[in-house]
């Protein structure tokens, strides 16, 4: 369970140990002479762990601070304060070779697989990119051999390997984008909403893979999503972030049946149910009003503006992640960190009616190729292509899917290429 002391956890029970997390963009003024008027608050004060082959799920609004955590764990971004401790040291003061070094371990998966991958680059060049970083991983001469491993690790044909991006569905790209993220042998994989821009069906084959990837190479993700029912899905835990913090954090079932932060509430009564039933019973609770600007967060509890239960205190003080003194009965599913004055669990889903991935089947998905998660069906898997029911097909058809008839092991229940050593 999630450490919310300061304490970083001790070296080797967490992979990643992030610590009062803080990104502060400056707002400056003026022509000639550029002066800090304010700052934008993205992220103000983040802490978790994650621990070795756990999927850490980070939920919440757009602009809440989702992507700038991301790239500060990757080091696309310098934290403004807080620490990330990589098996115990913390990474935010390497520089040069020691930063490369530990770089190497924590790779990003991004969210738009039609722009995050160079057009005018063969999958070879890209998936092989890292390579030129990183030779000790693959020397020069056994590169391609590599390049194609991992093609096939992620359900591609590995004859693939001299085609351009364009040639791929998004799927098939997202798929590039993952093998890519995979070259160097990383331990931890982050990955920014990697599914929000494909089909229903083409999410759950991509989260498919990369669960089978999880348990092939013991791999732990920080998976961010829009979509509740895909990280309750994959998450071990969950993190509900507004307005640049944490506010709720817990196991699945924690967060998903026991809600006790009033924004999770909210969150949770928008998830959309399939099922009339469900629909009929579940209390939708609507927000008022926006969220407030980063640059200029509300004082105490920065949801108080939208929270139905703020009182005086919400404004003065603000709210630890904690677990609430009056939940603290040892192993109560309420016992878990809230940062509010008032948490009280409120059962939004019922719990035979949630929004769970044996329903994702019901959604009015794009009809062939839809799935549930889970890959129960038999050939219903996370496949790339291959030309059967329930695959991911190239834009042009044979242009860019594979040849009909191939036999590719591109389904997830099908057998697993070989590990990228
Ligand atoms: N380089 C930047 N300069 C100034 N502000 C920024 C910068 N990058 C992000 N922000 C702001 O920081 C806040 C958090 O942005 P972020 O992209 O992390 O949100 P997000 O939760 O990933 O949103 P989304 O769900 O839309 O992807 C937003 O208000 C955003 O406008
Ligand atoms: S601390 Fe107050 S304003 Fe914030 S979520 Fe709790 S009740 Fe609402
Ligand atoms: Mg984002």
């Amino acid at each position: 369970m999630t450490s919310t002391s300061e304490a970083p956890a001790p070296a080797g029970t967490s992979v990643l140990s992030v610590r009062g997390l803080v990104k502060h963009y400056p707002l400056t003024q003026g022509i000639l002479v550029r002066r800090q008027v304010g700052a934008v608050k993205a992220v103000d004060g983040v802490s978790f762990d994650l621990a070795p082959g756990e999927t850490l799920g980070v939920v919440g609004e757009s602009g809440c601070g989702k992507s700038t955590v991301a790239k500060m764990l990757v080091h696309l971004e310098e934290p403004t304060a807080g620490t990330i401790a990589y098996k115990g040291e913390d990474i935010t003061k390497l520089s040069g070779k020691a930063m490369k070094a530990v770089r190497r371990n924590i790779q990003m998966v991004f969210q738009d697989p039609y722009t995050s991958l160079n057009p005018r680059m063969t999958v070879g060049d890209i998936i092989g990119e890292p390579f030129e970083i990183h030779p000790e991983v693959a020397p020069k001469g056994s590169r391609r051999r590599k390049v194609q491993d991992l093609l096939d690790v992620v359900g591609l044909n590995p004859e693939y390997i001299n085609r351009y991006p364009h040639q791929f569905s998004g799927g098939q790209r997202q798929r590039i984008g993952i093998a890519r993220g995979l070259a160097l042998q990383p331990e931890v994989i982050v990955a920014d909403e990697p599914v929000s821009a494909l089909d229903v069906s083409v999410q759950a084959q991509v989260v498919n893979l990369m669960e089978r990837l999880q348990s092939e190479f013991g791999l732990s993700y920080v998976f961010i999503a829009h979509d509740l029912s895909i990280v309750r899905h994959i998450s071990d835990r969950i993190a509900v972030m507004y307005l640049g913090k944490i506010v709720e954090l817990g196991t699945d079932a924690e967060i998903y049946d026991h809600p006790t932060h009033p924004y999770t509430q909210a969150l949770l009564s928008a998830v959309p149910l399939p099922d009339p039933t469900g629909r009929e019973h579940r209390e939708r609770i609507l927000l008022q009003g926006d969220v407030p600007s980063p640059a200029n967060p509300p004082s105490g509890c920065h949801f108080r503006t939208r929270c139905w239960k703020a009182q005086e205190i919400c404004a003065r003080e603000e709210p630890p992640l904690a677990v609430p003194a009056w939940f603290r009965e040892p192993g109560g599913p309420t016992a878990h960190p809230s940062a509010c004055h008032f948490a009280e669990e409120k059962q939004i889903v019922p719990t035979d009616l949630e929004p769970g991935p044996e329903r994702r089947d019901q959604d009015p998905g794009p009809g062939p190729g839809a799935e549930p998660f889970g890959g129960s069906g038999g050939s219903g898997g996370s496949g790339g292509s291959g030309g059967s029911g329930g695959t991911e097909q190239g834009p042009g058809g044979s242009t860019a899917g594979p040849p009909p008839g191939t036999g590719r092991p591109e389904d997830d229940e099908g057998p697993a290429g070989p590990a990228p050593s």
